[in-house]
């Protein structure tokens, strides 16, 4: 799976900053499950001083998270693992979240399970369906995706209706948001434990 250009990534990271914000608090464990270059999670723990964790499956990516985090000055504690099932005790972070991820599972229901299992909140992000079949072609030609590759697109009902399928996870909130020429992004966000509602 390629990864999204720095340039591209750089736009994001103010976007998702943005709506990742009021469920965030200074001192939060971050987890980014399927984290990539981990440049969104930087940016908002290093806004509001909370603590970055990622998890990849992929050591390049790892690598990448390593050295931004480095040119950035954070610490991020990362972790080689399959998001199916997170090498993490229940309940170990604040928010597990997740952006360009989701779309590539069939089981995206266990796929949030799993997240809601290490999670006391969780963030999804994925991108929207606005486009016709044929600009979905373009997209995935542009991502370096084959007509094979999974690259589900989601309507915000539909990701929402996707959380509801969670056991245990309340639906807190959901939105879009555009950004670039060809991407607009839907979000949605629920929560597993109140506790932390202190
Ligand atoms: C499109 S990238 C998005 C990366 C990141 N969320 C970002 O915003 O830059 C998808 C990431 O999911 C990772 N990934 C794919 N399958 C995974 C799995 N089963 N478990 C954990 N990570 C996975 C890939 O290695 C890749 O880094």
């Amino acid at each position: 799976m390629r990864f999204m250009k720095w340039r591209q990534m750089k736009s994001l990271a103010p976007k998702f900053a943005k709506v990742l914000r009021p469920y965030v608090r200074a001192g939060d464990k971050v987890l980014e499950a399927g984290c990539g270059s981990a440049m969104n999670t930087l940016y908002v723990c290093s806004l509001i001083g909370a603590e970055p964790w990622g998890l990849d499956i992929s050591e390049v990516a790892l690598d990448e998270a390593r050295q931004r985090a480095i040119q950035i000055g954070l610490d991020i504690r990362l972790t080689l693992g399959d998001i199916q099932g997170m090498p993490y005790p229940d309940k170990s972070f604040d928010i597990v979240w997740n952006q360009g991820v989701l779309e590539h599972f069939e089981n995206a229901v266990e796929v949030i399970s799993e997240m809601a299992r290490v999670g006391r909140r969780v963030f999804v992000a994925v991108p929207r369906l606005t486009l016709s079949r044929g600009l979905v072609q373009k997209v995935k030609a542009f991502l370096g995706l084959t007509a094979e590759d999974i690259f589900y697109l989601y309507t915000e009902a539909q990701l929402v209706e996707l959380m509801s399928r969670v056991d245990g996870l309340t639906f807190e909130a959901s939105g879009s948001f555009n950004c670039l020429y060809l991407f607009s992004w839907t979000w949605a966000c629920g929560v597993t434990d109140r506790k932390e509602e202190k």
